[in-house]
């Protein structure tokens, strides 16, 4: 495969996206050294920091430069002085629409030597994959606000869901599901959103009739929220709206241990646009700048945007990597009970891939 390139945008972002930007670069220069697998990386400074400096998170051709690479993987964006839902819409959800990337993927499992928050947690290992809406849904730009300041103040924030739109998640979660234990949950709320959850129920349940090998469960949303901290251990893949998924999937992170490595990839399936490949964290003001940021968020979404990009077998070396790393004491950061350094991780990741 020596005349293949892969062109990666790397976004960094704020805070500590732009330390463990670091260590994926470091370990994405170690894996192409060693399989030729064409890497070439650029480095984007589209962030909150630009925003204050030039009142645009990105410039007014970002996304037909992001257009040109193969993939794109970010740290996180958000800092003080610009709202959330700026930085958000400024930058992330644009890329997320712009590119069609439907999906949001989000696996979730344990480790060992990661503590979970649940007390037999040993004797029931996590391995499910949230599979969330990412262009639609609850998440939309219709809607309003009016009377502002008087006592009649309204807004207004209308959820969108269109037939396309359920029927390519349901999709992707059955197809997922076949190849894993052919168990998928759909998560509804249809006895109170009396509108597009019954919709949402009847697509779904449409398209899963056409896989019948995969057994389609269906869970209202509060319902399987307490069932993720009771059981979570009975899930294989969960499709879930935006909102919901969005929730779901921190829950889920939460629940194995610490947020700090929790991996996610927006992708569009079709390969048409470039998918985006960014850990479930923020940028994590709280920590930013002391070199204490849990690198393994981002470099599981490393392993996902190799096997995107068709190195699965580099992809299957940073995990071992990974895991390895996890399970000893000495090279785990703060969140996860240990007192390793950003880059200490980082180096023990870079040396167990060249032990390998
Ligand atoms: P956060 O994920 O940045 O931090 C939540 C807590 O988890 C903090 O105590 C933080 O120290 C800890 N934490 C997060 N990642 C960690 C890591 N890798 N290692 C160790 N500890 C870690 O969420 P928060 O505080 O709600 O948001 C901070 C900023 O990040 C906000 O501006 C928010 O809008 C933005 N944000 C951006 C996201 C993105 O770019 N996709 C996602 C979530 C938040
Ligand atoms: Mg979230």
């Amino acid at each position: 495969n020596t005349t293949k390139t892969r062109r990666i945008a790397l976004i960094p972002g704020d805070g500590i996206g732009v330390e463990v930007a670091t260590s994926a670069r470091a370990v994405l220069a170690a894996l192409d050294a060693r399989h030729d697998l064409g890497i070439r990386i650029d480095e984007f400074d589209w962030s909150c920091q630009r925003y204050l400096d030039t009142g645009a998170l990105m410039p007014p051709d970002g996304l037909e430069t992001l257009r040109q690479y193969d993939a794109v993987l970010l740290g996180a964006v958000g800092w003080a002085g610009v709202p959330d839902h700026v930085s958000l819409w400024g930058l992330l959800i644009p890329i997320r629409r712009a590119f069609s990337q439907y999906v949001n993927l989000r696996p979730v499992r344990s480790f060992a030597g990661v503590t979970s928050p649940l007390a037999d947690a040993d004797n029931r290992p996590i391995d499910l994959v949230i599979v969330r809406e990412n262009n639609e849904g609850e998440y939309s730009e219709v809607g309003g606000r009016f009377g502002r300041g008087g006592p009649g103040e309204t807004a207004i924030q209308e959820a969108v869901f269109t037939r396309r739109g359920i029927s390519r998640i349901a999709d992707y979660a059955l197809e997922l599901a076949s190849g894993r234990d052919r168990r998928v949950t759909s998560a509804t709320k249809s006895n109170g959103l009396v509108h597009s959850m019954p919709f949402w129920d009847e697509v779904v349940r449409e398209r899963a009739d056409l896989r019948p090998e995969v057994e389609l469960v269906e869970e209202h949303v509060d319902a399987l929220a307490a069932k993720l901290v009771l059981r979570p251990e009975s899930f294989d893949v969960i499709v879930a709206s935006n909102l919901f998924g969005d929730i779901l999937s921190d829950l889920a992170a939460a629940v194995t241990g610490s947020i700090g490595i929790a991996p996610s990839a927006n992708l569009d399936p079709t390969g048409e646009n470039p998918s985006m490949f960014e850990p479930v964290h923020g940028s994590a003001p709280d920590i930013a700048g002391k070199g204490l940021a849990n690198p393994v968020g981002m470099l599981w979404s490393v392993v996902l945007m190799l096997e995107h990009l068709d190195a699965g077998e580099p992809a299957a070396r940073l995990m071992d990597a990974i895991e390895a790393s996890l399970r000893d004491p000495a090279t785990r950061t703060a969140d996860v009970g240990g007192t390793a350094s950003t880059e200490q991780v980082t180096a023990a990741v870079l040396d167990l891939l060249a032990a390998d």
